[in-house]
């Protein structure tokens, strides 16, 4: 048996704790079935050691991540921190420091689970979102002049650099042209009003284009985006976007493919160490009960499991979520599920383990 993956833990704050564990006892059932192993490391970041400590995301456990193969991470957001602090100091730093380029958002609607699109099926509501992680809004640069006076300026820059624009791009166009027959990349942006930013965004990807031959490409401004989510989800199959309207469109996506308690992501740096998230919050008011929904943590370990190569794995471990969708779950609320949270991560197990390798 090849060498362990090492995998870092950082449940984090309020319900991240209880999805996380759920989230390795799926991965590690999946490990044992399919014949890897995976070591474990614990780290206690987040709002309690915050508090305690002052400790946000130390340049020690920094330096040690950069040595794992991938990162599972619960929840970051403490209700007696200011908002902001954590965030920044451990969610946002975490994607700056480890380079993570690359936010990966699938908006799957699973059979047995509800949208609030009337209509829409299963087959209507899959594509992916390639957001950009690094850069943008999200990139720090601005600043104050006359601060708390009549007169107080704020600015709040956009930063693109053909760099980091090109190596979304690429990553998007790849993940179009592997992703299934299927081939369609559609650049969401805003060309007719933030002429720079977007400009070199197009630049870019028709550019790009030249060289993906495959895979066909399309344009939508992020408002008619948002639009055509609702309306008609079917026409997208890999969308790619900046920082911003990334953040913006996968909450949308969340809530289509049947809301925070299902909807996971990756912060990718391909062939470095990645992380991976439930896209939720903390929840901090359910914290404790065993009624949060674990299945946004398991997608992510889901995808961990995608990225470290283990695709056999991968691809049963979403055979599992389905069949608890259908099976089980009755609702994909808090405390609405008809399962407590360990519940719902046996469940997972259990139709994991009963697969046949050849299913
Ligand atoms: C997300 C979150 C974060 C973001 C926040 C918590 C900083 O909303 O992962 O989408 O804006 O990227
Ligand atoms: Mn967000």
């Amino acid at each position: 048996m090849s060498s362990p993956f090492d995998i870092g833990l950082v449940p984090g704050d309020g319900t991240g704790p209880e999805v996380l564990r759920e989230g390795r006892k799926v991965v590690s059932a999946a490990a044992k079935k399919y014949g890897f192993n995976i070591n474990f490391i614990d780290y206690d970041l987040g709002g309690d050691r915050f508090l305690a400590t002052g400790d946000l995301l130390p340049d020690s456990v920094l330096s040690e991540f950069r040595d794992l193969d991938a990162i599972y991470l619960g929840a970051i957001g403490h209700p007696e921190v200011k908002p902001g602090i954590l965030e920044k100091g451990i969610l946002l730093n975490m994607r700056f420091e480890l380079d993570l380029y690359i936010n990966l958002r699938p908006v799957t609607l699973y059979p047995g689970v509800a949208t609030p699109l009337a209509d829409k099926k299963p087959e209507d509501v899959d594509f992916v979102v390639v957001r950009e992680n690094t850069e943008g809004l999200y990139a720090g640069a601005g600043g104050f002049l006359k601060k708390g006076t009549p007169q107080e300026v704020a600015t709040q820059e956009s930063i693109n650099t053909r760099l980091g624009v090109e190596r979304c791009l690429r990553y998007a166009f790849e993940y179009a042209r592997d992703r299934r027959e299927r081939q369609k990349l559609t650049l969401c942006g805003k060309t007719n009003v933030l002429t720079y930013a977007f400009d070199l965004w197009e630049r870019a990807f028709n550019e790009l284009a030249a060289e993906y031959p495959e895979v066909e490409t399309d344009y939508a401004h992020v408002d008619a985006t948002c639009m055509w989510m609702i309306k008609n989800p079917e026409w997208f199959d890999v969308i790619v976007t900046d920082n911003m309207f990334g953040d913006i469109i996968t909450d949308l996506g969340a809530m289509i493919q049947g809301g925070m308690g299902i909807a996971a992501g990756g912060n990718i740096h391909p062939g470095k160490v990645s992380m991976f998230e439930p896209i939720g919050g903390s929840a901090p008011k359910y914290t404790g009960q065993n009624v949060i929904n674990p299945l946004a943590a398991i997608a992510a370990g889901q995808m961990m499991l995608a990225e470290l190569g283990e695709n056999e794995a991968a691809g049963g471990l979403e055979r599992a979520i389905k069949k608890t969708l259908v099976e089980d779950i009755q609702d994909l609320g808090a405390g609405k599920m008809g399962h407590s949270t360990s519940g719902v991560g046996d469940l997972v197990v259990k139709y994991l383990l009963d697969q046949n390798l050849t299913d």
